[in-house]
């Protein structure tokens, strides 16, 4: 398969790992890498997402290897009376890349709603970090027929119009840490939904946004998923846990 935008596999660490594991994990996933890009068989970018105590240390270690860090979440001002906030402007001061913003456990667990995921988008693009927006229908949604217009209504309320540093993860609510996966076609559909939104948001830029699959994605299922088309990564929770298991997804490419 002929690829235009360069795959990116993103792991979500959530809020799992303490120092000796994390640091193991990103260490050993370091050295993979660095191996991978040197022998020429790297595929994709790679992205770590540690909790956020140990965004800091995992950006040291896996600096000067092909890994880049990124923070779950950020706050959409600069600074501030937030207490227990970060923002996007930390992340990036300790060498993130990347913020995930609108995890489907932030929407809901925290309230979000779709202005909330724009302000915090937009704060990620203003610090330079790529912006990963995350978009998704429930189980009751997809049983009403309606995913591609929660999908289509997440996007037009959710991606700033106006950069293309941003990445859209479709994660099916019903497929995130179940182990059911949305099938190759029903993934393909809404991406190729997704994708006409993009450019109708966003114009032509709108065709270099990857849009990343996340849900139970895994060694086992990867190869299918990630070579559907407009599939341009993944999004991965569990998975991302161990070295063997995220490293079996980026060599799926
Ligand atoms: P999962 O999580 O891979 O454990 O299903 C994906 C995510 O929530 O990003």
């Amino acid at each position: 398969m002929t690829r235009t935008r360069t795959p990116l596999i993103a792991g979500n660490c959530k809020m799992n790992g303490l120092v000796a594991a994390s640091m193991g994990l990103a260490a050993e996933l370091a050295a993979r890498a660095t191996d991978a890009a040197r022998a020429g068989s790297l595929k994709a970018e790679i992205l770590l997402c540690p909790p956020a105590t140990l965004l800091a240390e995992v950006g040291r270690l896996v600096a000067g290897s092909p890994i880049v860090t990124g923070g779950q979440d950020c706050h959409a001002e600069t600074a501030g009376a937030f207490t227990g906030d970060i923002s996007a402007e930390m992340l990036a001061d300790i060498g993130c890349r990347y913020a995930i913003v609108g995890h489907s456990e932030r929407r809901s667990l925290h309230g979000e709603s779709d202005a909330d995921v724009l302000a915090k988008a937009s704060a990620a693009l203003r610090a330079g970090l790529g912006a990963i927006v995350c978009v998704g229908e429930t189980a009751a949604e997809r049983d009403g027929g309606e995913a591609l217009a929660v999908v289509e209504r997440q996007v037009r309320g959710s991606v700033p119009s106006t950069s293309d540093a941003v990445v859209v993860a479709y994660e099916p609510i019903w497929a995130i840490g179940t182990g059911r996966t949305a099938s190759p076609a029903d993934i393909g559909e809404v991406h190729s939904h997704l994708r006409a939104v993009l450019k109708d948001h966003l114009g032509p830029k709108g065709n270099e946004v990857r849009i990343l699959y996340g849900g139970s994605v895994k060694a086992g299922n990867a190869a299918a998923i990630l070579a559907t088309a407009d599939v341009d990564g993944a999004l991965v929770g569990g998975a991302s846990l161990k070295a063997d298991d995220f490293w079996g997804i980026v060599t799926a490419l």
